[in-house]
């Protein structure tokens, strides 16, 4: 079993004048038997903390623990690399292109000095499990792109680790295999009953295979929560935007006898109770604010809908029409613009919406969010942060 913990951790590179902090005063736990994500933009530090967890590289301060031992600590590796017990998928695979994707796979046990027979056997069970048993015999530049991953991953596993470390595993992988690779990595995960973490800038990643995850910026642990409470209950802009899609309004908020107003460009106006705006009650009359709108919680009404009765969960934000809609799998992607709002909207729809639809927006009045206007949230949710310092994360 394993549990990591990060105490406190810093990472800098470089000296002097030129020093690159990657990674700043970040805490967490992954706890055993966890699939734990890690998710931000490019240069974000994510592949740092993979390293310092991987023992490739030491904290400059703080104290990394596995299973309550400390492994790393203030500059100091305690326990290397090789006494981690970790596979790695690395962001570019990193395969032996004169291998074959046996010895590949085969390459950790070799170097273990293991018996001929015990490697054979390990490697046809994993290559059985990730289905690439015909492609053991071929070298990585005459596989797919899909089996070069599945390989990676194979070899990572070879050596029994009681923790899997992904980087990006996916993001050289066609869109339409991406999905059953994530599945086979939750199923592979949950069958070998591993400790896994995976790094990514794709919310799909992140909610496809991760229980918890942390959202990073700049070096910062924005917040930490389970998937599903990240994107419900953001810390940030920043992270509602890191965790899905979401639409961002620059509004002007109203309060008036428990009910406030939000206007928004020249045609968003509506008013809605304060109990079903669940904002934690700081927002002064006539505050600008930013409502953020997932694109799932958008109705679209037409000219032929707009007589129908929609219930209370649901607010008028204005008219608008359709810009453009595309298909995706099983909805309809819309596009729309409102007057006075220079941004596109977007959201989905059941049935297609042609350019120039003249349509009615309705929004769930309980999902929507509001941001000040340093982009922090203002709702009464509370959040973890992981010890970094937030406000300064916001800006
Ligand atoms: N060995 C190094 N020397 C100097 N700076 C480094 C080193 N490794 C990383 N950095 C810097 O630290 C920051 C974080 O890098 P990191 O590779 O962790 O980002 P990342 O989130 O994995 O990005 P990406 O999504 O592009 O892979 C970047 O600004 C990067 O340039
Ligand atoms: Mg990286």
């Amino acid at each position: 079993m394993v549990k990591i913990e990060f105490e406190n951790v810093t990472k800098s590179f470089g000296r002097k004048n030129r020093v690159k902090v990657a990674v700043r005063d970040v805490s967490f736990e992954v706890k055993h038997k966890d699939f734990f994500g890690i998710i931000g933009s490019s240069g974000a530090g994510k592949t740092t903390l993979l390293r310092l967890i991987a023992g490739l590289e030491a904290p400059t301060t703080g104290s990394i623990y596995f299973d309550d031992e400390v492994v790393a600590e203030d500059g100091k590796i305690k326990v290397p690399a090789e006494g981690r017990n970790i596979g790695m998928v690395f962001q570019n695979w990193a395969l032996y292109p004169h291998l074959t994707s046996f010895e590949n796979i085969a390459f950790p046990l070799r170097a273990r000095k293991q018996p001929a027979e015990e490697i054979k056997k390990k490697v046809e069970f994993l290559a059985e499990l990730l289905d690439i048993k015909e492609v053991l015999g071929r070298r990585p530049g005459n596989i797919s792109g899909g089996q070069q991953q599945r390989v990676a991953v194979c070899r990572a596993l070879s050596k029994d680790p009681s923790l899997l470390l992904l980087d990006e595993p996916f993001s050289n992988l066609d869109a339409t295999i991406k999905d059953s690779a994530r599945s086979l990595i939750r199923s592979v995960q949950n069958e070998l009953e591993i400790t896994a973490m995976i790094v990514s800038h794709d919310p799909a990643d992140i909610f496809s295979l991760a229980h918890n995850a942390l959202v990073i910026s700049n070096g910062i642990s924005i917040q930490i929560g389970k998937t599903e409470e990240l994107y419900n209950n953001p810390y940030s802009i920043d992270v509602a935007r890191a965790i899905g899609e979401i639409n961002l309004l620059p509004s002007t908020i109203f309060r008036k006898d428990g009910q406030y107003l939000i206007r928004a460009g020249d045609s968003v106006s509506f008013s809605i109770d304060a109990e079903s705006l669940r904002t934690d009650g700081r927002i002064e009359d006539g505050q600008k604010v930013i409502l953020g709108i997932r694109p799932e919680d958008i109705r679209l009404l037409t000219k032929q809908g707009r007589e129908s009765r929609y219930s209370d969960e649901w607010v008028h934000l204005c008219d608008g029409t359709v810009n453009i809609s595309g298909y995706s799998v099983g909805v309809f992607r819309v596009i729309f613009n409102v007057p006075g709002i220079s941004k596109d909207i977007v959201t989905t729809s059941e049935v297609p919406l042609s350019g120039g639809t003249p349509i009615s927006v309705l929004v769930k009045k309980n999902e929507m969010l509001l941001f000040n206007s340093e982009g922090v949230s203002v709702m009464n949710y509370e959040v973890t942060s992981g010890g970094s310092r937030l406000v300064e994360a916001s800006k």
